[in-house]
């Protein structure tokens, strides 16, 4: 089962040369493990990549995607439908916050982050407004790898090689400010303020110019940010003064990881779009999508029936094997109460993970529903090695998945973790740092 021959994959985000010296190599997986090729349990600290909530390889999806496979392998969503598609936009629609209530799938975060921002720009060319087309961002912002998503982002290792992006671009600054926020539970109380300065962005550009404004709830891949207490109610009211449109990108903080189905209703606070991925199937089959509130959908339903009204859209948009393990990861969210027991456990995991704060080195935790970030210093000269040390020893020694930020260990478990495997995932990331430090 092992491979013998790693040279041919070149790995996405990965330090190819280093992983092939020392591999970190599963083959199947269960519940909260991984399991490697000869067979090694290894408890998952990160969900994979913040897909797996509901745990690995569970019955009931697994059931679904392999019914859904001998029943129809291909349906096409441009001018035709198959009942999947409907079925699960009507099931995400019925989840999502007040009139939130029109689904657009496509297959991956990036893409459904680009599918808003297009969405963004031609709501405003359907209502009349087609100067709007400026699309403003934040910085430490993750939102994936297409050309508009790396645009709108703000990691600089992701847009510094690659070319202009986007033109048409502004940021927001990041809400992260250690000297005041350093070894918060959940919400800083400082930081609101940061959502003003949207009001300089608009007065620089003029509001007839600006189509939207995109932010994490949570930024998740800069290392878990929590947005202040009160930020993303400001963002929203002076999106509403300027007529700008504002996109939740709830890739990561969608499906319960913020304790509710959408951190939008953690925090009261309606964007006009949501894209989401990773937790609506578990990771199981790849998908996305941008959830529409209904006056942003209405607004293309005009002129002659005949006609497309969104010029978008992708093969493989609502595919049947997706739209199969969707439906059955919903039910399974439902059944087993997931997104309440994330909301329970949040405080024993914010202590476990806050209990790490004097080993050594520590800088400072985040932590925010089942999310936490640990920063560490970076070594003189080598930004990011200590942390790649650590998903090493942490894998090879431990027995653990966790993901780094550079520096900063994160951790995003499975939402069915026990308090004992909290406290095992806990002390063994503890050794880590003190191994790395
Ligand atoms: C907030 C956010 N948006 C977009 C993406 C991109 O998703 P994908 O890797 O499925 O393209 C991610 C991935 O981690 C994400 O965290």
């Amino acid at each position: 089962m092992t491979p013998n021959d790693l040279e041919a994959f070149w790995m996405p985000f990965t330090s190819n040369r280093a992983f092939k010296k020392r591999p970190r190599v599963v083959a199947s997986a269960k519940d909260m493990h991984y399991f490697t090729p000869d067979g090694r349990a290894i408890l998952d600290g990160c969900s994979g990549l913040w897909c797996t909530n509901p745990g690995h390889n569970r019955a009931p999806i697994v059931a679904a995607i392999q019914k859904a496979a001998g029943e129809l392998d291909f349906g096409p969503t441009f001018q035709f439908g198959h009942p999947g598609a409907f079925r699960l936009a009507s099931r995400i629609a019925e989840l999502a916050p007040g009139d939130l209530d029109h689904v657009f799938f496509c297959n991956s975060g990036s893409e459904a982050v680009d599918t808003a921002l297009k969405m963004a720009i031609a709501y405003h060319h359907a209502t009349g407004n087609s100067s709007r087309t400026r699309l403003i961002g934040r910085e430490r912002g993750y939102h994936g790898v297409g050309f508009g998503g790396i645009s709108v982002g703000g990691m600089v290792a992701n847009r510094r090689t690659f070319g202009t992006m986007l033109t048409g671009v502004d940021h927001l600054p990041t809400t992260y400010d250690r000297k005041n926020q350093a070894f918060t539970k959940g919400e800083p109380e400082y930081g609101a303020h940061f959502a003003d300065e949207l009001e300089r962005i608009v007065g620089l550009h003029d509001p007839s110019t600006i189509a939207a404004v995109i932010v994490e709830p949570m930024a998740g891949s800069t290392g878990v940010i929590p947005a202040p207490q009160g930020y993303l109610k400001r963002l929203r009211e002076i999106c509403d003064k300027y007529g700008i449109l504002l996109i939740f990108d709830e890739v990561i903080t969608g499906y319960g990881r913020l304790g509710h189905a959408f951190a939008a209703e953690r925090y009261g606070v309606q964007p006009d779009l949501i894209t989401f991925a990773k937790g609506i199937t578990a990771g199981a089959v790849p998908m996305g999508g941008v959830i529409a509130r209904k006056h942003v959908h209405d607004a293309f339903m005009k002129g002659p029936e005949h006609m497309v009204e969104l010029f978008h859209g992708y093969t493989y948009s609502a595919h049947p094997l997706a739209c199969a393990a969707g439906i059955a990861t919903l039910d399974l969210y439902r059944d087993e109460d997931l997104f309440a027991r994330a909301k329970a456990l949040e405080p024993y995991w914010a202590d476990a993970v806050m209990s790490l704060k004097d080993k050594p080195g520590v800088l400072d935790i985040r932590t925010v529903g089942i999310t936490a970030g640990i920063d560490l210093p970076a070594r003189e000269g080598l930004p990011g090695q200590r942390g790649y040390e650590a998903i090493e020893r942490a894998f090879h020694e431990e027995g653990v998945m966790i993901r780094t930020a550079g520096d900063t260990v994160v951790m995003t478990p499975p939402l069915i973790i026990s308090n004992e495997q909290v406290d095992e995932l806990i002390g063994k990331v503890g050794r880590v740092i003190e191994k790395v430090m």
